[in-house]
């Protein structure tokens, strides 16, 4: 884990509010991995605000962000060349398969902004899917073009098969991002998520209860579609965040394990172990 001063290289506004800021970061960007997480301190407010990474190399690193509060905002405004006070790489991120597998990847809303970098080091080595869900076609997400400048190794995700879903039917299949890769669930041999908490509770509900009909009862004798694997997807969960490193506890979760520390334990955990009715955020 590095603290540095990350210089902007980059910062553009992506549609309503969301943000994506390129960074001169290279103590982080040579070791963080898919998942991972820094604490970038945004201007005088007390706590640091916790982003996963959604690109890196080169001695560079990318975040993506959706605008909410404060901090979120400050950090929109920030011009190439300045400071930003940062700590990373942190928590323990996505693990990869071993062997060549068929990776199904489901992203809903601002969750895409981690699993671009799983995919992206995934690709050259497994077959990806990465299915995204957004409110409608101005909110879907395409590589930006000062990714593809300063970060090239983002560029890999063009072998990614790309599926998307919006929730007003303008562009893509209606519906979630979960709905969109039911289809593409036999095929998968490692599941991963991030997206909302509705979103990634119903992917539980359904993993508990163990198969989906794929046709309305009886009608063509299809056999259900195994969902278990989906209990073993692994998924990136947001908690509110005081330390970012394991020393407050406000960021506990309850698991089958017992109460676990998002910024620590994870923020990747196993889909199955969540006791999702609890997660407030
Ligand atoms: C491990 C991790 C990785 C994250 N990665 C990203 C990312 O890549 N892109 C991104 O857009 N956001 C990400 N988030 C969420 C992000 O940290 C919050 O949106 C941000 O801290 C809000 O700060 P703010 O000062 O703008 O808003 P605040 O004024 O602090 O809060 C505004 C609103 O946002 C909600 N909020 C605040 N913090 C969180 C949080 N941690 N999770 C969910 N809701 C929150 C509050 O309840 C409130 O309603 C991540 C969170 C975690 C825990
Ligand atoms: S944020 Fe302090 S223990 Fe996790």
């Amino acid at each position: 884990m590095q603290q540095l001063s990350a210089r902007v290289l980059a910062c553009e506004s992506r549609g309503a509010d969301l943000a994506l800021m390129v960074l001169e970061a290279p103590g982080i960007a040579s070791c963080v991995e898919p998942g991972q997480f820094v604490m970038v301190q945004c201007g005088g407010l007390p706590l640091r605000r916790p982003f996963s990474v959604h690109a890196a190399s080169d001695g560079r690193l990318a975040l993506l962000w959706r605008i909410k509060g404060k901090g979120t905002d400050w950090l929109s405004r920030l011009d190439e060349g300045a400071l930003v006070e940062m700590t990373g790489p942190l928590g323990r991120g996505y693990t990869t398969p071993v062997g060549r597998s068929h990776v199904l990847i489901i992203a809903g809303g601002i969750g895409i902004a981690p699993l671009v970098f799983l995919a992206s080091r995934l690709a050259a080595s497994h077959d990806v899917v990465l299915v995204q869900g957004a409110r409608s076609a101005d909110a879907l997400y395409e590589t930006p073009p000062i990714l593809r400048t300063l970060l090239p190794s983002v560029a890999v995700c063009d072998e990614v098969h790309w599926v998307s879903a919006t929730d007003d039917g303008s562009a893509g299949l209606t519906g979630s991002a979960f709905d969109a890769a039911l289809p593409h669930m036999e095929w998968a041999d490692r599941v991963y998520l991030c997206g909302p908490v509705n979103m990634c509770s119903a992917a539980y509900a359904m993993a508990r209860d163990g198969s989906l009909s794929r046709a309305p009862a009886g009608r063509n004798g299809e056999a259900p579609l195994s969902l278990s694997k989906l209990a073993d997807a692994e998924v990136s969960v947001e908690q509110r965040m005081g330390c970012g490193v394991g020393a407050c506890y406000c960021c506990s979760i309850a698991t089958l394990h017992g109460r676990k520390k998002v910024c620590t334990d994870g923020p990747v955990f196993r889909l199955g172990d969540i006791h999702w009715d609890e997660i407030v955020t």
